[in-house]
């Protein structure tokens, strides 16, 4: 069994995870009327992604014997500068939740839940990879300016990226 304020804190990620999914939706809709479908594609796998961490919070929830309240998703924006601006939005969001699963981490020490600290370790590796690669694409961006050629195989690279659900 969960405590009352682990469940809270639980159900407002799902809340976030939600909505990062469809923040990242947006986004690939924003990169398809750019004509850029590789980074488009990118995104609704990102999409996917965060879809799927959702539901691994919904689903340790109701392991642990709590209760998933589901709440309304902030609308996302839908436009942006330009490719590197999404790239860094995108950036900035994920630190955001980077910073918002430590602050879970924390709660569930002070709880003295330890099998929500192990639960949530899952995350904090992933946070370095989401943040990784992120980083990574905006520098690519970034040395090609975002435009030309270059932008066109960068485009073609992320038109390769595919959702593989993770290994429990
Ligand atoms: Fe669910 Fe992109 O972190």
């Amino acid at each position: 069994m969960i405590s009352k304020k682990i469940e809270k804190a639980l159900n407002e990620q799902i809340n976030a995870e939600f909505y990062s999914a469809y923040l990242y939706l947006s986004m690939a809709s924003f990169l398809n009327g750019m004509n850029l479908l590789g980074f488009s594609n990118w995104m609704r796998v990102q999409f996917e992604e965060e879809q799927f961490h959702a539901m691994k919070f919904y689903d340790y929830v109701l392991e642990r014997g709590g209760e998933v309240k589901l709440k309304a998703i902030d609308k996302p924006p839908h436009k942006w500068k330009d490719i590197i601006d999404v790239f860094e939005a995108t950036l900035e969001h994920e630190q955001e939740v980077t910073k918002r699963i430590n602050d879970l981490v924390n709660l569930a020490i002070e709880e003295k839940d330890h099998a929500t600290v192990n639960f949530l370790q899952w995350f904090v590796d992933e946070q370095v990879e989401e943040e990784a690669s992120v980083e990574e694409i905006l520098a690519q961006l970034k040395l090609v300016e975002g435009k030309g050629s270059g932008l066109f195989m960068l485009d073609r690279e992320a038109r390769q990226r595919s959702f593989t659900p993770p290994q429990a």
